[in-house]
């Protein structure tokens, strides 16, 4: 029988930080009273942490996980599915019996059905079964009840195929997860963006912010600094939303982005260059050590030279965690004492690589 119920987390990151996820969803499960073990490989893309216990025990951890677990807590993690079964020795002429024998186990009715593979170029080679398969399956899951596409607010059934014939079966919270298949988000980056760069702060925004942030927090006319500006993607990012921007940077920026009137730039170093009053934003992709950075982005809030920023973290291989909760506890220490309450989300972005990006807002 190719079906084996199994109660776990399955975890998609990108390759190289199982390590790092895998200490981060132990951790964030044991702080809810869950404990249990992982299971990874080195540069396979995804994590599994299994619950310790079985039946009704397994059945409870996850539903205490699943209660109290945030996908946006979650730093290294690109995608949080609670899985149920994992199904194996599929047969490549009739792969729908076993797979809808795993979906009626779930018990619950799903709005959406993703196929997904990890992020790898072995896994991606799937893509194309996936693509195909899709209707078929869907077609089935359809026929019996099981699939609902016009319910807009019904979990997520996530299908993660290791190869053609293994696949562990989940849901996803459509309020708790990722909205981009693979957490992968397809954005593009316009030709006249002065660097690649502006598209990792629109990932910033959709990641770090909800919509009804952006609308409100990122408005025409608010004032920005961004702080190690050259090329200008940035600040090209946010000029396109219409703020005025004050690109710091002692290279030089694109001529092009000069030419409006919504850039000035200043050679300036950004750890010491200061704005005459107060700003709405600051944005910070200086490359240097995550603590220094993490003490110029609290220092901005506690003296009030702006209300939100967008920084990025470039964390050592071998110590991210520990590295980014030593960042953690800077930005706590100095907000505490001035006495500025915040809030502070963190995430390995798509498109970050051996950084992270962190939002940090003053709340009050
Ligand atoms: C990764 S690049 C920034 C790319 C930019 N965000 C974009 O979208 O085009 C880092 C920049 O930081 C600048 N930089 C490094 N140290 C700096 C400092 N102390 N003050 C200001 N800029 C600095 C470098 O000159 C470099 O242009």
């Amino acid at each position: 029988m190719p079906l084996h119920a199994t109660a776990a987390l399955l975890l998609y990151c990108r390759p190289g930080f199982e390590g790092d996820c895998a200490k981060e969803v132990s951790g964030a499960c044991a702080d809810l009273g869950v404990t249990g073990y992982v299971r990874t490989k080195p540069d396979s893309g995804w994590v599994l942490f299994v619950p310790h216990g079985e039946g009704a025990q397994a059945g409870e951890a996850m539903r205490i996980l699943r209660g109290g677990l945030r996908f946006e807590d979650l730093v290294f993690a690109r995608q949080l599915v609670f899985c149920s079964a994992f199904v194996d020795a599929l047969p490549p002429d009739d792969r729908v019996p076993p797979l809808l024998a795993a979906v009626k186990a779930l018990g619950s009715r799903c709005g959406a059905v993703w196929l997904e593979t990890a992020d790898t170029n072995q896994a991606k080679e799937l893509s194309g079964f996936c693509r195909k398969f899709v209707p078929h399956l869907e077609r089935a899951l359809i026929a019996e009840h099981l699939l609902h596409p016009k319910d807009k607010r019904a979990p997520r059934l996530n299908l993660f195929f290791i190869d053609s014939t293994q696949a562990w079966v989940g849901l996803t919270d459509l309020a708790n997860s990722n909205p981009w298949q693979m957490g992968i988000p397809r954005l593009r980056v316009s030709r006249d963006a002065p660097s690649r760069s502006a598209v990792k702060l629109a990932e910033a925004w959709l990641a770090l912010l909800t919509e009804r942030e952006r609308e409100q927090r990122l408005v025409a006319g608010m004032r920005a600094a961004d702080l190690g500006a050259a090329p200008g993607g940035w600040s090209w990012q946010l000029a396109q939303r219409g703020l005025r921007v004050i690109a710091i940077d002692n290279g030089n920026v694109s001529p092009a982005l000069l030419k409006g009137e919504m850039v000035e730039h200043i050679r300036a170093d950004g750890f010491h260059w200061r704005p005459r009053g107060s700003l709405d934003w600051m944005v910070c992709d200086i490359v240097d050590q995550p603590s220094r950075i993490a003490q110029l982005a609290a220092d901005w809030i506690a003296h009030g030279r702006c209300r939100d920023t967008i920084f990025n973290l470039k964390l050592p291989m071998k110590k991210r965690f520990d590295e980014l909760a030593r960042c953690r506890a800077i930005i706590d220490k100095r907000l505490n004492q001035a006495d500025v309450p915040y809030l502070l989300r963190v995430k390995h972005l798509y498109h970050d690589r051996d950084e992270v990006t962190a939002y940090l807002r003053r709340t009050a």
